[in-house]
């Protein structure tokens, strides 16, 4: 049988003297290899020891130790409750809490790398951008809230034929364009706020040297050879068909119509083929491995065709990386691009590298994310260049679908995108955050394209974000003011929790919460953002059933009515914590005015985490604004 296994976390390698870790066990029908070292000429050419170790698939995320969350302290009282609420005894929160928390995993110890892909400088930033660096963010601000260490890396992509001739036109130089186009790049992820930990280019020197040694190395490997390319050369194009392909278009340019000449080339040229059964096994024995299912099953469905050798250098254009010791050919621009993930570490440059010192623990990868038409490059032709560098293979490969507009791909040629001068219009009215909320609840996480609809904006930012978060917050922070000069009072009274009928408020956020952090763990957002917002959607009924406002003209029930306001208040922190990751600038607020509490996420969504005697300001997160329209511009009257 064929395995490939992700499933068998070995954390020894952690500790092993090894720089990089254990390599990918491959392990086919016919035969088990665990690669060995390479040879000695190679591990000077890198500078890098890629020692066999301990067999090890590509790593999982690995069993997680569940921990239950402490839940509140004390026993509960009865207390009568006004009406419709019959206050009653609750006992044994904890006992509820515990059970409930119990699948709430911990951190994992492993740093955690997540990736965007690099952006290419020949385009400019849109939506699709906005968007996957977006959820790449909050996934990386989640885990950084669960206390790991994280490496978050974007950049851009600016080699290739495209840019030389686009910089041609302008009669500049490539450089200067892609220095020119990195910074928009650049800029956008600092205005949405992503919070990158480094920005690579693939002109930086760093990255160029370490893409040099790379394949250098699979060439002493076999991995790379040089080979010749015939076909049917379409000169206007500057397109290759094959025998069959040109027949069909009867020898003829499809473009110009001239005739086609039969033509060769020399190029370099990887040995995909050779990695076929590793590739089938990986992708069947690893459903986690490329998500959403949708995409892996395509990727199979290519696979089980057949593979073969790919070229991956050029020699029609000079702005490139160079091929080892071949100035007429450049390195293939995808390979250059995807070598960014193990560059940026410095994973090529040696143990002695201060690159290399600082980051290397970060490999492998966690999760890349992008959308699904660079699916292929990432869970096929990625895998198979690091099997062939002997380096464990990323933990997950997330392609999401594309955002699209009145049901029609986004292109250049239907001039449909949402650019960035529309988005920012967005942005400058709605908020920055309700933008970022909007794309996380609406956009295409999975294998379904999405459409941006003005209207949908309107309507997510009125209903979840005015109407229920921003509601809910301002009346509960109002009260808190109007009735206790805003200052939290507790929820015990006499050292017991004063709880109402049917509100067992530590068991109902510790189930919200949990469904939450699954959320995010599988990068499904909407899912997490609907957690948070139940929790909410909660303290408006219990505000409706409990009616502290009636409570307060009783001066009987102080008690309860101080209850419930922590209560409230209480349930709104811990959705804050969990909406932190999605709309950090808005929590923040939230934290000025309340506090989010102390320490990692799950520590912060313990409840009780709220303390007595907190002085709490009125909060307005969310001022109610008209919508736009499909060019985020002010509707006409
Ligand atoms: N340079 C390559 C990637 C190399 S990674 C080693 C590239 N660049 S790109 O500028 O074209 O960016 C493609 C990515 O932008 C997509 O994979 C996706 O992350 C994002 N999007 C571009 N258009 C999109 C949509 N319409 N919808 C959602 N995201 C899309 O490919």
């Amino acid at each position: 049988m064929s395995t490939y296994s992700t499933t068998d976390q070995d954390s020894s390698w952690e500790s092993t003297s090894t720089p990089i870790g254990p390599r990918a066990r491959h392990t086919t029908s016919s035969s088990t290899t665990t690669r060995g070292p390479i040879d000695a000429r190679a591990r000077t050419t890198l500078g890098v020891m890629f020692v066999s170790s301990a067999a090890r698939g590509a790593a999982s995320r690995g069993a997680r130790r569940a921990v239950a969350t402490p839940g509140a302290r004390g026993k509960s009282v009865a207390v009568g409750a006004p009406a419709p609420t019959r206050a009653t005894v609750m006992r044994a929160t904890t006992r509820a809490v515990a059970r409930g928390a119990s699948a709430i995993a911990r951190a994992s110890a492993r740093p955690t790398f997540v990736t965007t892909p690099i952006y290419y400088v020949n385009d400019q930033p849109h939506i699709g951008h906005v968007y996957t660096s977006t959820v790449a963010d909050a996934y990386a601000r989640y885990r950084r809230a669960r206390g790991e260490d994280v490496f978050f890396l974007t950049g851009t992509d600016e080699h290739g034929l495209k840019v030389e001739q686009s910089a041609d036109k302008r009669g500049i130089e490539p450089r200067a364009l892609a220095d020119e186009n990195s910074k928009k790049f650049r800029d956008v992820m600092t205005t949405y706020d992503i919070s990158f930990d480094d920005f690579i280019r693939t002109t930086d020197a760093h990255h160029e040297r370490q893409v040099q040694a790379f394949v250098k190395l699979l060439q002493e490997r076999d991995a790379v050879y040089l080979g010749r390319f015939e076909g049917w050369y379409d000169e206007g194009q500057e397109e290759y068909y094959t025998e069959s392909k040109a027949k069909e278009l009867d020898y003829k340019s499809p473009i110009s119509g001239k005739d086609m000449v039969r033509s060769s080339e020399e190029n370099y040229y990887f040995r995909l083929s050779k990695f076929q059964k590793e590739l089938e096994a990986l992708h069947a024995d690893n459903p986690e491995f490329l998500t959403p299912s949708a995409r892996r099953n395509e990727m199979m469905g290519r696979l089980s065709e057949g593979l073969n050798d790919v070229p991956i250098s050029r020699t029609n254009f000079k702005w490139g990386i160079q091929m080892p010791d071949d100035e007429k050919h450049v390195i293939y621009v995808w390979i250059d691009a995807l070598m960014n993930y193990i560059t940026a570490i410095g994973i090529g440059d040696g143990k002695d590298s201060a690159l290399y010192t600082d980051r290397s623990k970060y490999w492998p990868a966690s999760m890349h994310i992008m959308a699904k038409e660079i699916s292929w490059f990432h869970s096929v032709i990625w895998p198979a260049l690091l099997m062939a560098l002997d380096l464990p293979l990323p933990q997950r490969v997330h392609a999401h679908a594309f955002w699209i507009r009145e049901g029609r791909k986004m292109s250049k040629s239907l001039g449909n995108f949402v650019d960035l001068a529309c988005m920012d219009r967005f942005k400058e009215h709605y908020g920055l955050d309700a933008m970022r909320y909007y794309l996380a609840v609406e956009g295409p996480i999975g294998a379904q394209d999405a459409n941006f609809s003005t209207d949908r904006v309107q309507e997510v930012y009125s209903s979840d974000l005015v109407n229920t978060l921003g509601n809910s917050v301002s009346r509960t922070t109002a009260m808190i003011n109007k009735y206790f000069g805003g200052e939290v009072q507790s929820e015990e009274k006499d050292g017991e929790r004063v709880t109402f009928d049917n509100w067992d408020w530590p068991a109902r956020t510790t189930a919200q919460v949990e469904d939450a952090m699954a959320a995010y763990d599988k990068l499904d957002l909407p899912r997490a953002a609907a957690a948070a917002k139940n929790i909410v959607m909660d303290v408006d009924l219990f505000i409706t059933e409990t009616e502290p406002f009636r409570m307060a003209k009783d001066e009987t029930k102080r008690a309860e009515l101080e209850a419930c306001l922590y209560q409230c208040l209480e349930a709104l922190r811990i959705a804050a914590v969990l909406l932190e990751p999605l709309m950090p600038n808005k929590m923040a607020e939230f934290d000025a005015g309340v506090g989010l509490g102390e320490g990692s996420l799950e520590e912060r969504i313990r409840w009780g985490g709220l303390k007595a005697g907190t002085k709490v300001t009125k909060l307005a997160l969310f001022p109610r604004v008209e919508g736009l329209d499909e060019n985020g511009e002010a509707v006409k009257a």
